[in-house]
């Protein structure tokens, strides 16, 4: 008899407890890594030259807009640049916008009416037949199965923004709203400032007198606040709702030609102006989004997830993450033409070029489909999808820079994000062994068996 290669489960999986604590030691590794060779080196660090001097807005005192900011560690930086100065940039940028032709061939969207969700609750083969997206032409899934739930005078004033817009969104009162700081004296009336918001929050600001409830339109400095009706959106899952604005921006100003999302946790002290020019025309990529504190690995994530109960289906979480594994997920190496799997997505800067749409489009799909944690799909849709994307992954000390981060506010009930978790135990791969991962957590663990 020939020899016939039996495989034997390593080691490592034969207990289920050293399976966790090897990913634990892994982490505590990368992170003492991490702080030990954290480069310095930013690209911000004074307003720009002419800024608007005034304040945006007088908030009442009683809103205390800038109360409980997070302190960061604010590294020093050793090499700065602002490379050009804001005269050169906004004229760059304002060409660009005038130029149709700039941005090249558009995305198609499947239309659709009064589906059973927003995002038209898709199978897991249905959307990964849209990843390979060479046709074009072929129409995209893409939300919007349902009507977005605002005024038409607020859509007509979205759909004119034509050229760079900032997005945020507030729902359930969950943040303050904050002015950005540093703009140049142009800024204002060529950058469109949209924040969603629901009735919630709403309330929130007619309380300390900051709109009227007569009014049609709200403006808050340099915001123009949307209400969203969300109950007829996902009143079962309420983050799905702040996802719409974050991933589908390209949908609900297609005529914007760049985008900076910015979650209300944040205050933006940089112009987006040039913002966007040094962090994506200036690399010529179609993204640029802020590279996570400490993980490499989308592993790193869900893990974390789990274990500080960040989605309470954890259960789910791990059919998700097994569903990746199943279809090509690969833990970040040194190949992969980015530096992490993990973004910190609090702020986002777009071209809305055909890739970028596209991965919007699909990470959006995801979401629906299993949570609204955008971390989790990210790297899956980034390194499956083609046309690739050219993608900007800075570092944390760039985002410092850039904005001002906030504690969320204080609510009596807690946190509004689900029903309680579903599982006593939030380890992921507990019970058993770490299943349709196991290849994934091998090769993480630098021990691939082939
Ligand atoms: C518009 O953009 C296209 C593509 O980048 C470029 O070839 C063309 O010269 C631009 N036109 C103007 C008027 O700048
Ligand atoms: C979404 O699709 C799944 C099957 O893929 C089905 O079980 C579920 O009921 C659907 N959801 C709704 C709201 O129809
Ligand atoms: C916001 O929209 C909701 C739902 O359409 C409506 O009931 C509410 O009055 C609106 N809020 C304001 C302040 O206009
Ligand atoms: C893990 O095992 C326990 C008992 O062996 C069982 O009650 C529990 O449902 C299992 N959990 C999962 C996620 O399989």
């Amino acid at each position: 008899m020939g020899k016939i290669a039996t495989f034997s489960k390593p080691l490592l999986f034969q207990s289920k407890l050293l399976c966790f604590s090897l990913l634990y030691l892994f982490t505590s590794i990368l992170l003492a890594v991490y702080f030990t060779f954290s480069a310095t080196k930013c690209i911000f660090r004074s307003s720009p030259f002419d800024p608007i001097q005034g304040p945006l807005f007088f908030y009442p005192s009683s809103y205390g807009e800038h109360k409980h900011a997070l302190p960061t560690t604010r590294s020093s930086c050793n090499s700065l640049f602002i490379s050009q100065d804001y005269w050169e940039i906004f004229d760059e940028i304002e060409k660009i916008r005038r130029n149709s032709t700039e941005i090249g061939a558009p995305l198609r969207y499947m239309q659709g009416n009064n589906a059973v969700s927003f995002g038209g609750n898709l199978s897991f083969q249905k959307r990964l037949s849209y990843f390979d997206h060479l046709e074009n032409g072929i129409e995209i899934p893409c939300g919007f199965f349902k009507r977005f739930p605002i005024s038409t005078s607020d859509r007509i004033s979205m759909e004119k923004c034509d050229g760079l817009v900032v997005v945020s969104a507030i729902f359930n009162d969950h943040d303050k709203i904050r002015q950005p700081k540093g703009l140049g004296s142009k800024t204002l009336d060529n950058v469109c400032f949209f924040m969603f918001v629901d009735d919630a929050t709403l309330n929130r600001l007619h309380f300390h007198n900051m709109i009227s409830r007569r009014s049609k339109e709200f403006k808050i400095g340099a915001w123009r606040i949307i209400n969203v009706s969300i109950d007829q959106l996902y009143d079962d899952n309420a983050a799905m709702n702040g996802v719409i604005p974050k991933y589908l921006v390209h949908r609900l100003f297609p005529n914007s030609k760049y985008s900076i999302w910015i979650d209300a946790k944040l205050q933006l002290v940089v112009d987006p102006f040039l913002l966007v020019h040094s962090l994506v025309l200036k690399e010529n990529v179609d993204m640029a989004i802020s590279r996570h504190p400490f993980f490499v690995h989308t592993m790193e994530e869900a893990m974390a997830t789990g274990r500080w109960k960040k989605w309470w289906d954890v259960n789910g979480l791990k059919i998700q993450m097994e569903t990746y594994c199943e279809n090509g997920l690969q833990p970040w190496n040194s190949d992969k033409p980015y530096p992490s799997d993990v973004p910190d997505s609090a702020l986002i800067l777009r071209k809305h070029s055909l890739a970028t749409n596209l991965f919007s489009c699909l990470l959006f799909n995801e979401l629906e489909a299993f949570n609204p944690r955008d971390q989790l799909p990210f790297a899956f849709v980034r390194d499956q999808m083609n046309p690739k994307l050219n993608l900007n992954m800075f570092e944390v000390e760039v985002f410092e820079q850039v904005a001002i981060e906030y504690r969320h506010n204080l609510k009596q009930g807690g946190p509004n994000v689900g029903p309680k978790t579903k599982m006593a135990s939030s380890d992921l791969f507990v019970n058993r062994s770490c299943g349709k991962c196991e290849g994934y957590l091998l090769s993480m663990w630098g021990e691939s068996h082939d």
